[in-house]
């Protein structure tokens, strides 16, 4: 049996511990919008009312959202807008470079350094001073590492920036994550671009729904080369009951299987980085890809981080107690084996 694809997800029927939405599911707000969303008419394709919504939900004045496809969707429209090269903060999210490679670009990385990955911001905010970047990416918090920017390193970095670059901020994962910036202080300056993807929060990878913050004119700019109705009638109907706030008791419930997650890889030698997303990057050596593909016999999945460049981390999903019950029995299967 193969290693799951690294997009695409487990197949139907696994335990999926490779990708990592919310693992509290989605909310049935969201639930009742979809089931009840038209989708005879291209009216229903009006995204009109849900950035509205987002806008207000983020503490931003109307017209600083533009509802996309997805976070993917947001990137790509992002990267086509700017031409040349980039700076990214990593070990991170492999589709920044992808797509500025595609437009030609070339992509330089600052990158934080095993066993704790902590952001080297120092050294990020003194690369992108050096010269003049057109994009300059940091993922908080990072996939895959999990680990946040405090509001003082975010700072330190918007006020690094040089003229003409535009920061773009992942927070694909922050609603899981403690207090940040707000929203509308991290726009004002025009330079920071901010990348929502509702398919975590919503536990809606199929939803493909997500969207950019960033000042009225950035969107207005963005909004010019989305795609005529480019979220579906789903997408819109959910995105307009959607907010960015998890909850207080979603966000402690989700932080305490982390930590019990982080206990049970610790007592099978895998440890774990800390994090603040709903993923947990464990390192397992040389072992780890034999772990991924032994699992992948037991139809468990977990993400081997190689195509991060890190080839001895696996990347694990916080899961609810009785899914990680599944994960923890096979990893003492695994063990067992090994030493008879
Ligand atoms: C950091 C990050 N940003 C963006 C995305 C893409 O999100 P979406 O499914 O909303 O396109 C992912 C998907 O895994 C991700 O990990």
């Amino acid at each position: 049996m193969t290693v799951p694809a690294a997009h695409g997800g487990a197949p139907r029927g696994w335990l999926e511990l490779s990708a990592s939405p919310n693992p509290c599911g989605t909310p049935q707000a969201v639930r009742d919008a979809v089931a009840g969303a038209g989708y005879g008419a291209y009216a229903d394709l009006d995204p009109r009312e849900a950035e509205r919504h987002l806008a207000a939900d983020a503490g931003v004045e109307e017209g600083c959202v533009l509802l996309t496809a997805g976070a993917t969707e947001a990137l790509r429209l992002i990267v086509a807008g700017a031409a040349g090269g980039a700076l990214v903060l990593g070990p991170t999210y492999g589709e920044y470079a992808r797509l500025v490679a595609l437009r030609g670009g070339a992509t330089a990385e600052i990158r934080a350094e095993a066993p704790a990955f902590v952001p080297p911001v120092e050294r990020f905010a003194a690369a992108l001073s050096s010269r003049s970047w057109a994009l300059a990416f940091v993922c908080d918090p990072n996939n895959p590492t999990g680990r946040r920017l405090a509001p003082e390193e975010m700072r330190a970095i918007l006020a690094a920036l040089p003229p003409r670059t535009r920061l773009v901020i992942d927070q694909s994962f922050a609603p899981f994550a403690g207090e940040s910036v707000p929203a509308a202080d991290l726009i004002a300056g025009g330079d920071a671009m901010l990348v929502r993807s509702l398919t975590k929060i919503l536990a809606a990878p199929g939803l493909r729904v997500g969207y950019v913050v960033a000042r009225r004119d950035r969107i207005a700019s963005l909004r010019a080369h989305r795609d005529p109705w480019s979220p579906g009638a789903h997408a819109c109907a959910a995105a307009a009951v959607s907010s960015w706030d998890l909850g207080a008791d979603a966000r402690l419930t989700i932080a305490a299987w982390r930590e019990r997650l982080v206990r049970a890889l610790a007592a099978h030698g895998l440890e774990a980085v800390p994090s603040e997303a709903p993923f947990v990057l464990a390192h397992a050596g040389s072992r780890a890809e034999g772990i991924v593909r032994a699992l992948a016999h037991r139809r468990i999945a977990v993400r081997w981080c190689a195509s991060f460049g890190l080839p001895e981390h696996l990347r694990v999903a916080v899961r609810p107690p009785g899914e990680q019950e599944v994960l923890v029995a096979a990893l003492a299967g695994l063990r067992a084996e090994a030493r008879s």
